[in-house]
């Protein structure tokens, strides 16, 4: 894959079966979401989509859920096993912060699995601080725990 910069931009309805293809690669089934919980993920008014775009195709997706609260939350950050490493995730959390900012959310929440040290070290870097741990975040596997992090705006 090359390493151009990825453009971030909103998703559109072309872009579901790509996403859907990412997202299969890049996370184990038991967490991954299923295509009823993608659909309405896409579908849903106040679910912010983005996408990560280069010349190869989509190589990023992130969604934040946002409404009526100042809260919001990712809901998933994901980039293609061949394009990390190369601030593709970065790139996709800076733009969901800016828009959440815009549309005056003024906390952003996630809730990461404790094993994940790739995703905790992302967080981490570009300020989330872990706020407490969840148990029986992950009923599906055998480690349930889960970190639940957040980042004022
Ligand atoms: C976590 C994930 C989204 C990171 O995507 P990425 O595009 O590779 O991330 P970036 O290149 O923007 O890296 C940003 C930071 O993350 C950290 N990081 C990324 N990959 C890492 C790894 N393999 N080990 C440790 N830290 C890592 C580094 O601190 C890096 O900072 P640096 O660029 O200053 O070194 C990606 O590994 C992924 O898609 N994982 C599977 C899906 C997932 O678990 N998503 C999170 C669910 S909560």
């Amino acid at each position: 894959m090359s390493s151009a910069d990825p453009e971030i931009r909103s998703l559109t309805p072309g872009d579901r079966e790509a996403v859907r293809q990412l997202h299969e690669a890049s996370f184990a089934d038991e967490v991954a979401f299923d295509d009823i919980v993608l659909d309405r993920v896409f579908r849903h008014w106040n679910t912010l989509n983005l996408v990560a775009e280069t010349e190869d195709g989509i190589v990023g997706f992130a969604a934040a859920l946002h409404g009526s609260r100042p809260k919001a939350r990712l809901l998933t950050i994901q980039t293609h096993p061949e394009a990390r490493g190369r601030g593709v995730a970065s790139a996709l959390l800076a733009e969901v912060q800016r828009r959440l900012r815009a549309r005056k959310a003024d906390v952003l929440e996630l809730e990461v699995h404790v094993d994940n040290e790739p995703a905790i070290e992302l967080y981490e870097k570009r300020g989330f601080a872990i706020e407490r741990e969840d148990p029986a975040a992950y009923p599906s596997l055998d480690t349930s725990a889960g970190y639940v992090m957040h980042k004022q705006l």
